[in-house]
């Protein structure tokens, strides 16, 4: 393909299909229970039979894993965990011979409390990585400075008994906040962005983007709705109006500022950018520009409910906002599973595989969580097999991301070839019809039906054309057209069709029922088609 340079974020990713890898839970080669980096090398045939372009691998750093990796105590090394420097060279080595892509999870928002900046920080008011993090004395009359609170439930602010004084963090107590609008901070950044450069990784995924900078002043956030003590710590947190600690304008000059740094590398800048209710001209603001972020996570899809309306809202919304340049998602490690919130059973399973033909086909980023293409649901965990600790940390009864992280069913062995040893998290009750193995010999298999999904794209679409909609909000089909192809799904409770644009229309991909006649595509419930445009 030319690759004609559509806008300024234009890339190599521009075609490709991405893969989150839950590093803990995705393969284990030396059987203490958690995934590693060697792990990852022995499934990237794997990964390039399943025909994706990149892979995104979630922190691999030491840690105390308080959050399981996201609480980085030194952010260029590897977790003898997870494996060592040399694994990591030999990752990305492995994966360019296969043209496989890496891109790895920069933790900038927080560090852990065990960080050396931190602990060094915390030893007296004066110390020189004070301005590090975010230290401040009580409010008048004493408790916290403001109302901020952390996503993980509680106040944002712990006491540090020591010197009186608190510090920020808006997940847990062990991941105090960094202080972006501390130019010794950003620069001790820029050298951690070119020390992974140097090793040759293809990007980074950036958690928290929205959260980097706050107000210094740090008023408190004006409250949207009352507070119950039932809440959940994600309800609680959606109960403010987040003005003054996230989405802050400072933000997008950290990512020109990275951008300068990664442009001579060809690597890409992808952000988390969570905001509450996905406001997509909010989330647009990260990419739109240009000289930003090259791709955005959009997370409304991962919320919307199996509803053609709905659905038709969140998609034009976002395309609307940021035609080209957002990144999607099915499910992740921090939200449910798509079979299961689709409401589970073959049925969670056939919608999710439709629902991807969708997401597969929109401009932009795609990602598979491991998983995914195996049509695999949430598990149920016992409370004391529960280890997230926005489940163990909460009295309230919480959605805990538990459910999604349980490990990979690789074959017919114990433990499902994920280890020889207990894995960290219980499997979870899957089946040999779940694994890996298994779905490659069936004749037809969710994993068959998301290779060759990914193969019709790659074959079929041309990434660099527009969308244009071929169905109305009234619909209960939902469908697109992007040049010679067209991508359609029915949301609806009935049997549905959609009258088709002028043209040999070819079916080249399907889920469920789906038959075409003259001019129409008649749809069977939770069905999804791609058509391609014969050629004149
Ligand atoms: C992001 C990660 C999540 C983590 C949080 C704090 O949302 O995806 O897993 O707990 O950031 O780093």
């Amino acid at each position: 393909m030319d690759s004609a340079v559509r806008n300024n974020n234009s890339g190599w990713w521009d075609g490709s299909v991405g893969y989150e890898i839950y590093i803990r839970s995705f393969a284990d080669s030396n059987g203490d229970g958690v995934g590693d980096l060697p792990g990852i090398i022995e499934k990237l045939d794997y990964l390039s039979w399943l025909g994706v372009d990149l892979v995104w691998v979630t922190p691999f750093y030491p840690s105390p894993m308080a959050d399981f990796g996201y609480d980085v105590s030194d952010y260029c090394g590897v977790d003898p965990l997870f494996g060592t420097l040399e694994d990591f060279d030999e990752l990305i080595e492995e994966a360019h011979r296969r043209e496989l892509r890496v891109i790895i999870d920069l933790v900038p928002n927080h560090s852990s409390s065990e960080h050396p900046w931190f602990l060094s920080s915390r030893t007296s008011i004066d110390d020189e990585f004070r301005g590090y993090y975010h230290w401040r004395d009580p409010a008048p009359g004493g408790g916290p400075p403001n109302n901020w609170v952390s996503h993980f439930g509680g106040s944002a602010w712990t006491l540090d008994k020591q010197s009186g004084q608190y510090y920020l963090h808006l997940f847990l107590p062990e991941q105090p906040d960094l202080n972006w609008n501390n130019p010794r901070v950003i620069k001790e950044f820029d050298e951690i962005l070119k020390f992974w450069l140097a090793r040759d990784v293809d990007g980074f995924r950036i958690d928290v983007a929205q959260g980097l900078v706050k107000n210094m002043l740090m008023p408190d956030n004006p409250l949207r709705f009352p507070i119950r003590d039932d809440m959940s710590p994600r309800q609680v947190f959606a109960a403010f109006d987040h003005r003054y600690d996230l989405d802050q304008g400072g933000n997008l000059e950290i990512f020109r500022r990275w951008r300068t740094l990664v442009e001579p590398h060809n690597s890409l800048l992808l952000g988390e950018v969570y905001l509450r209710d996905n406001d997509p001209n909010r989330v647009s603001r990260y990419v739109s520009s240009g000289d930003a972020l090259h791709r955005a996570f959009y997370f409304a899809p991962m919320h919307v409910p199996w509803d053609p309306q709905s659905m038709w809202d969140t998609f034009r919304d976002a395309l609307n906002a940021a035609p080209e340049d957002l990144s999607w998602a099915l499910s992740s490690h921090d939200d449910p599973r798509a079979p299961s919130r689709f409401g589970g059973g073959q049925e969670g399973k056939q919608r999710s595989l439709a629902y991807s033909t969708l997401l597969f086909f929109l401009p932009g980023l795609p990602f598979i969580y491991q998983g995914d293409e195996l049509g695999l649901p949430n598990i149920e965990l016992d409370q004391e097999d529960l280890a997230d600790p926005v489940a163990t940390r909460n009295a309230v009864e919480t959605d805990g991301r538990d459910g999604a992280r349980s490990p990979i069913p690789w074959r017919n062995d114990p433990e499902f070839g994920f280890t020889t040893g207990t894995p960290w998290i219980p499997m979870g009750g899957r089946s040999y019809e779940d694994t890996a193995e298994y779905q490659q010999e069936a004749e037809s298999s969710w994993l068959m039906s998301y290779k060759q999904l990914l193969e019709t794209r790659k074959d079929h679409l041309d990434p660099t054309a527009p969308l244009q909609w071929v169905t109305a909000r009234d619909s209960d089909v939902i469908g697109f057209r992007r040049g010679g192809t067209i991508s359609a799904l029915n949301v609806g409770v009935d049997d549905s069709d959609l009258p088709l644009p002028e043209g040999e229309w070819e079916l080249v991909f399907q889920v469920g029922e789906v038959a075409i006649g003259t001019g129409v595509l008649a749809f069977g419930v939770n069905s999804a088609a791609v058509l391609v445009l014969a050629s004149q």
